[in-house]
C-alpha cells in the first residue's frame, strides 16, 4: 500500500488547490507543488511551490511517495502522465474522502475524483481522469485516457465517452450514448444522440453549434 506521506502536485492553479483539498481529505501529510509560475508563485494554500513542473522531471521519482497532475487541458496532462509514466514516477490517484465509488468500479492511475462525485458499479475510467464536484458516473459507463467530467455534470448507464473528451458543467449525457475523442459537450448541454469526435455541442437538445470554435 502506497504510503501517504510525500505527493507532488503539478499545477497551483484552481484545479490544483481542489487536487490538495481531496488528497488531504484521504490523509496525504506533505504536499510540494510544482507550477511554472515559480518563482514568482511560492506557496499554494499552505503548501510551498517549489519550482517549475520542467524542475520537476529532473528529480528522482524516488523523492515523493506520489505524483498527480493537476492541469485542466486534457491533452496536456494526458502527454505529461505519459512521459512521467516513462520515466517510473510513482503516479498515484487522488479520490476525495467524501467521494463515492462502487468497490466494482475503476478508475485508472492519475484520475482525480471530488468530492460529492459518484462512480457506480461496472464503470470504467481512464488514466488521468478529473470526475469533478459532485458529477455522477453511472453504471456501466467506459471513459477513456484524459476525460474531464465537469461539476454536477452527470452520465447516464452505459455512456461512452472518448479520449480527452471535457463535459462540462451540469451537462447530462443520456444512457447508452457514445461521445467520441476530443468532443466538448458545452456547459447545460443535454446530450440525446451519439457526438463525432472532435464536435463541440451544445444546448437541449444538445447539437453542434455553428459559432462555437
Ligand atoms: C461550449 C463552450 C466551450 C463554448 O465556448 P466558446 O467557444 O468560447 O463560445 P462563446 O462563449 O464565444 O459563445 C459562442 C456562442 O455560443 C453560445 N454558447 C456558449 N456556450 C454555450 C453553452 N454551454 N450552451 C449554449 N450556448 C452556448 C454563446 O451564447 C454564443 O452565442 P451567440 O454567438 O449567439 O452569442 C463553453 O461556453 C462551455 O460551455 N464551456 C464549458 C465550461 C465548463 O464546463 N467549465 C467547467 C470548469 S470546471
Amino acid at each position: 500500500m502506497t504510503e501517504l506521506n510525500n505527493l507532488a502536485i503539478l499545477g497551483a492553479g484552481g484545479h490544483g488547490r481542489v487536487v490538495a483539498d481531496a488528497a488531504l481529505s484521504m490523509g496525504w501529510q506533505r504536499i510540494e507543488f510544482y507550477d511554472d509560475a515559480w518563482p514568482n508563485l511560492l506557496q499554494c494554500l499552505s503548501f510551498p511551490v517549489v519550482g517549475t513542473v520542467k524542475d520537476f522531471v529532473k528529480t528522482s521519482p524516488k523523492n515523493h511517495d506520489g505524483v498527480i497532475v493537476a492541469i485542466g487541458n486534457n491533452a496536456l496532462r494526458a502527454d505529461m502522465l505519459r512521459d512521467l509514466r516513462n520515466r517510473q514516477f510513482p503516479l498515484t490517484t487522488v479520490i476525495h474522502a467524501r467521494a463515492t465509488l462502487s468497490y466494482h468500479a475503476r478508475v485508472d492511475i492519475a484520475s482525480v475524483v471530488f468530492a460529492g462525485a459518484v462512480v457506480n458499479p461496472g464503470a470504467v475510467v481512464g488514466m488521468g481522469a478529473i470526475l469533478n464536484t459532485a458529477c455522477s458516473v453511472d453504471h456501466d459507463c467506459r471513459l477513456g485516457v484524459g476525460v474531464h467530467i465537469s461539476p454536477g455534470a452527470h452520465l447516464g448507464g452505459g455512456v461512452s465517452i472518448g479520449d480527452l473528451s471535457w463535459v462540462g458543467l451540469g451537462a447530462s449525457v443520456r444512457h447508452q450514448i457514445c461521445i467520441g475523442q476530443g468532443v466538448m459537450v458545452g456547459a447545460g448541454a443535454v446530450v440525446v444522440a451519439d457526438v463525432p469526435d472532435g464536435a463541440t455541442v451544445v444546448g437541449n437538445p444538445a447539437r453542434r453549434a455553428v459559432n462555437i470554435s
